[in-house]
């Protein structure tokens, strides 16, 4: 069985949707996708891509991003019904929205989706917050505060509460066969930021375009990553930052592979993508080069 990631794939930009489309009928028909949100708002073209993606793949494992959540442009009187009009959608495609086991004895693998949104700082436990020079903190150039309409979600709750609390159940099932999880949002504050050795092989512009906007403000949630650790994941997928990484914390291994805005490739702050990448093959995570490790017999 293998294991592709991929994320971010934005196709409101025709560019993207095209992208997704003339990815080969062929090459992937035995493997499985995660798709670890921000595909789009437009429920309608959510319900096309999806269709794409189930075609080419075997199987598609899917979580919501903060842009499936906005409300404009849908029916939905808040984030949370459009959530659950995600999930409905899901469940009549044949998308995976659970735990799902796949493959056989020492190939088998579990596919846990995790749900997340990001903890703002002044929201408290789990926030990503590293303070910023110059950072707005009202945050008026980010769109969720004008586009996700949250309904009462209980005293001392907040979204990112909300759904952690929906994961509870597959925290304590019993997984038999090695755990990939995914998310939207990032479990880790770490993994904003680049490494020496990724900055030293940075070849895009230096200059930072939104000097008043802190990201972390908005990255994730680290109680996400006490989740992972409790069904023992191995590897973690998760997007949102639009920065792709393959790196080991703590002996799990998080990997980013968005595909982004063509303004970030062209730029280069995205990179690296040829395609979906490989994550899991031969019941194994696949190497930093997005290739299968060998198995050998004798
Ligand atoms: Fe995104
Ligand atoms: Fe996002």
């Amino acid at each position: 069985m293998r294991v592709f990631a991929l994320s971010d794939i934005h196709v409101d930009y025709p560019v993207n949707m095209t992208w997704i489309a003339n990815l080969s009928d062929f090459d992937y028909t035995d493997a499985a996708l995660i798709l670890a949100g921000d595909a789009t708002h437009h429920m309608s073209k959510l319900e096309k891509v999806l269709t794409i993606l189930r075609a080419k793949f075997a199987s598609v494992h899917f979580v919501p991003g903060n842009h499936e959540l906005w409300v404009q442009h849908s029916d939905s009187p808040d984030s949370i019904d459009k959530f659950n009009r995600i999930n409905q959608l899901c469940a009549r495609l044949g998308v995976h929205t659970q735990p799902v086991k796949l493959g056989r004895g020492p190939f088998a693998v579990w596919l846990v989706p995790l749900f997340s949104w990001y903890v703002k700082p002044e929201e408290g436990v789990g926030h990503t917050y590293v303070p910023k020079p110059g950072e707005d903190p009202e945050l008026r150039a980010w769109s969720d505060n004008y586009f996700c309409k949250w309904p009462a979600l209980g005293e001392n709750s907040n979204p990112a509460t909300w759904f952690l609390s929906l994961n509870r159940p597959q925290l304590i099932r019993d997984y038999d066969a090695p755990v990939i999880s995914f998310s939207h949002f990032l479990p880790r504050r770490e993994l904003i930021f680049s490494t020496p050795e990724e900055r030293k092989a940075w070849r895009g512009p230096v200059v930072d375009a939104h000097p008043t906007f802190n990201f972390s403000m908005v990255a994730g949630d680290s109680r996400l990553d006490e989740q992972l650790r409790a069904i023992k994941s191995k590897v973690h997928v998760y997007g949102h930052q639009h920065r792709n990484r393959y790196r080991t914390l703590d002996g799990v291994l998080y990997i980013s592979h968005c595909l982004g805005y063509n303004r970030e490739r062209e730029t280069g702050f995205v990179s690296g993508i040829a395609g979906p990448r490989l994550i899991w093959a031969n019941g194994r995570p696949a190497r930093a080069d997005g290739k299968a490790v060998a198995v050998t017999s004798c």
